[in-house]
């Protein structure tokens, strides 16, 4: 890593992105270019409808990322089977071992996007845990419990205490990534846990805490799950992200929804944060006087906890200021996304060279 605070210049290894949402078809061919063009891999989330709970699913999926990259672009999409009660050992090791999964996702049944057909009860799939513990194979948690008597911003921590803890001791040798942490809890389990336990931060969950959902109205742009959350548990987030400790690395989850998905009378959850995701932890990284600690966070403590080589290629940034876009568009001008960040002046900019 290079810094040249003179110039306002920082040329870092190659990002991956440890969490992110591709969708499929048009709306993919259209979000998939802003990831490629930064990062050199991503995790890719299997909550489409139908989930990718198969081989062939994601084998199929994975092709067809590949065929909607860009031309010269290098991006090499890792795929993740949705687990549901029903998941087969035998197909997670098999898929596994031929490399097509890289993980798996648990998703709490009806916590979030594409929930439905998550795991209800995490005993149903204790054999599920059993072999992902045996052969090395990381478990990716969407961290939520989704009783109705549990208050939404509670959570998080709830499923810590009820749900994780127990499975951890179940399965102390399970790899797990708690994926886009939001609160103090969760980065204090983290941190006391043993290196096999690790997060993934987002970029809005540095930047915004729940006030901006309610900023002067309703605004369903920063809806997402689990949603924000007190000022005190952001700040913490940011010192977690900032601090060198290899057990938090990014994951930026963004989540595209059409426009007129997320303005409806059940808005959908997600950011989509993909087109300056990058920019977006700068600022962060900057503001906490950790420009140095940025390669770490986004470039090398992921692949390091994947066991997965490091990118030999670089990305440079420029401090100079750029606006965002309003509005990110796709096919028709009626339907579009809205980046985060819209509207707002970013100080760092990717240098194209
Ligand atoms: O905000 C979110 N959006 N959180 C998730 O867990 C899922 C995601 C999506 O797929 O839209
Ligand atoms: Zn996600």
């Amino acid at each position: 890593m290079n810094i040249d605070p003179e110039l306002g210049k920082i040329t870092l290894r190659q990002p991956d992105d440890w969490h992110l949402h591709l969708r499929d078809g048009e709306l993919m061919k259209h979000v998939l270019p802003a990831t490629a063009s930064i990062f050199r891999r991503a995790i890719v989330m299997p909550n489409l409808n139908p989930p990718i709970a198969s081989i062939q699913a994601a084998n199929e999926y994975r092709k067809r990322i590949l065929s909607s990259i860009p031309k010269g672009v290098s991006f090499t999409p890792l795929m993740t089977a949705y687990l549901t009660d029903n998941s087969s050992s035998a197909v997670l090791e098999k898929g596994y071992r031929e490399g097509v999964f890289v993980a798996a996702k648990l998703y709490p049944a009806n916590s979030t996007t594409n929930s439905e057909e998550g795991v209800s009860d995490l005993r149903n799939i204790d054999s599920v845990f059993e072999t992902m513990e045996r052969i090395g194979m990381p478990l990716l948690i969407h961290g939520e419990v989704t009783d109705t008597e549990i208050d939404i911003f509670d959570r998080e921590a709830a499923f810590i205490e009820r749900c994780l803890v127990p499975l951890l001791v179940s399965f102390p040798e399970l790899k797990v990534v708690l994926e886009h942490i939001t609160t103090e809890d969760a980065v204090q389990f983290v941190k006391q846990s043993s290196s096999k336990i690790a997060a993934t931060i987002t970029a809005h969950h540095l930047h915004i805490n729940r006030n901006a959902m309610f900023n002067g109205g309703l605004r369903s742009d920063f809806y997402c799950l689990p949603v924000a959350k007190r000022e005190h548990h952001r700040l913490a987030l940011r010192k977690a992200a900032t601090s060198g400790l290899p057990c938090f690395f990014l994951g930026t989850d963004s989540a595209p929804h059409e426009r007129r998905m997320k303005e409806s009378s059940c808005g959908c959850a997600g950011i989509f944060s993909a087109p300056f995701a990058i920019q977006s932890y700068a600022e962060v990284f900057d503001q906490e006087g950790a420009l140095d600690r940025l390669e770490s966070f986004s470039s090398e403590f992921g692949a390091i906890f994947y066991g997965m080589p490091l990118n030999q290629s670089s990305i440079t940034l420029i401090k100079k200021p750029h606006l965002v876009p309003d509005v990110y568009p796709l096919k028709s001008e009626s339907n579009f996304l809205v980046p985060f960040h819209a509207g707002e002046t970013l100080n760092w900019t990717v240098s194209e060279q």
